[in-house]
């Protein structure tokens, strides 16, 4: 399309470069790059180099977004061909996310400083639109695009790989919520015929598009399981802090009732092999915090009353320093009385779809900018027929949004390493969300670093030193 064309050209003539004719993702080794230093909040400081705005697909969409930038820290710039690649999505709540420079706050500053080569991918998201000649508006970032993107983004840098810093066959995703959903579905998969389509018609690079390891920060995934985990989690809280109207507790029911022949049809297992169903799924979630609750303690937290933490009788019937039990309703009560629930259906809002939307609403929505239903339940709510099922060309896309589905798919390339956490404070889905993408991916062999991190609320890339500890130990 011609203003993409000129886009592209204007961006090379500003950058004194042209493009190679025969290839249009070659990235051009003498680039001229800029220089920057990173300074921490301690004054430490980080000089780098970086090659800004690459697009990484011959056939932009968007040219706000199909781009990514790479930076390359002092302790690389020789030599770099074998240091590892940080690569940092910043997509959050399904919008779109642009490219950015690295920052002193994150992981994406602290790999620079731990030289490791950093980019940072921009995607389009629900929100991306393009205004058409005829004045009409299209939405391009609606699912999968978000993950076609970044799929794209890695077969650039595994195309150039001989010519870029880094090394393509040591790239580890991060990414939080939307983003650890992103950086989950990178993780699991890679080169899965069913994304190809959508990377063909994009132009991207004929490459592979497996990656090396993922960390994921509170995934927001499962989408189209997510709500009936969600209230079925929290069901306990219905009678409890939280406040339901009538219709909205017999919702909450409805999709609650539904968990148990989902979790049994998962068909996981607990590490020591036992089923995993929903009747022992709470105590399954026990162990999670009461390990958490431990952690915590030790590292000298309070563990408050109303968080049912159970401590054993210590020194002359003092608290002692071990977490024995830990009361679920109660601690769920106490998760919610710091940040109310969404009220239910969590994700696939049900009814009219209006500002009230939400990202999982929007993003698998239509070009034309209309949010959708993507559940048959929401669909059947809120078309008042009991066996409206949801469209094949929306449940298709939903299915290439879950990265459970592609675990254990011998047509996908999973990384074998993952590190995912998700706040023990974090409400934005439910604990089974994360904990059965974990579960999984240890029933098919792979390497996981899982924890609910005690008081952690919906947020990402904390305990730095512990995540790139875990890099180090991978990577090397
Ligand atoms: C995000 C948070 C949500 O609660 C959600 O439903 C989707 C995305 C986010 O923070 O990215």
């Amino acid at each position: 399309d011609k203003s993409t064309a000129h886009a592209l050209d204007s961006y090379l003539s500003v950058q004194n470069v042209s493009s190679p004719p025969d290839d249009p993702l070659a990235f051009n080794p003498n680039r001229k790059s800029t220089t920057g230093t990173l300074t921490f909040l301690d004054g430490k400081t980080v000089n780098y180099r970086s090659y800004e705005v690459i697009y990484y697909v011959a056939n932009v969409a968007d040219s706000a977004y199909q781009y990514l930038n790479v930076y390359i820290p002092e302790s690389a710039y020789t030599n770099n061909s074998k240091t590892p690649v940080f690569f940092r999505t910043y997509v959050g709540g399904y919008f779109s996310s642009k490219a950015q420079a690295p920052v002193n706050t994150d992981a994406s500053g602290r790999a620079l400083q731990e030289g490791y080569v950093v980019v940072i991918p921009g995607a389009r998201g629900w929100n991306a639109n393009v205004t058409k000649p005829d004045a009409s508006t299209v939405y391009t970032g609606r699912a999968p695009a978000g993950i076609v993107d970044l799929k794209a983004a890695i077969r650039y840098l595994r195309h150039n790989d001989a010519v870029m810093a880094g090394d393509a066959e040591r790239i580890i995703t991060d990414g939080t919520s939307a983003g650890g959903a992103m950086s989950s579905l990178l993780g699991a998969t890679g080169n899965h015929p069913a994304y190809e389509p959508y990377l063909q018609a994009l132009g991207a690079a004929q490459a592979r598009d497996d990656v090396f390891a993922t960390v994921a920060y509170c995934p927001i995934i499962d989408l189209d399981h997510a709500d009936m985990v969600y209230e079925w989690l929290y069901s306990g809280t219905n009678t409890g802090v939280r406040s339901l109207s009538s219709a909205q507790a017999a919702i909450s029911n409805e999709l609650a009732a539904q968990f148990p022949a989902y979790q049994k049809s998962l068909g996981l297992k607990m590490p020591d092999g036992t089923p995993l169903t929903a009747d022992n799924y709470r105590d399954y979630i026990k162990s999670f915090l009461i390990k958490s609750a431990q952690k915590a303690k030790d590292a000298g937290a309070d563990m408050p009353a109303n968080s049912g933490v159970k401590l054993n009788t210590g020194f002359r019937g003092s608290p002692g320093e071990f977490v024995v039990n830990i009361d679920l309703d109660t601690y769920l009560n106490y998760v919610v009385g710091k940040t109310p629930l969404k009220t239910p259906p969590a994700f696939d809002k049900m009814g009219t779809l209006g500002p009230d939307a939400t990202p999982e609403n929007q993003v698998f929505g239509d070009v034309t900018g209309k949010p959708t239903n993507y559940t048959d339940f929401s669909l059947r709510k809120a078309t008042g027929n009991p066996v409206a099922t949801v469209d094949k060309t929306i449940s298709d896309r939903v299915y290439l949004m879950n990265p459970m589905n592609f675990i254990g798919d011998t047509k996908a390339t999973s990384t074998k390493n993952w590190y995912i956490r998700h706040g023990a404070s974090d409400r934005d889905t439910g604990f089974p969300i994360p904990i059965n993408l974990y579960t999984k991916l240890i029933n098919k062999g792979y390497e996981v670093d899982f924890a609910l991190p005690w008081n952690r609320p919906h947020s990402g890339d904390y305990n730095l030193d512990d995540v790139f500890s875990w890099m180090d130990k991978v990577v090397k």
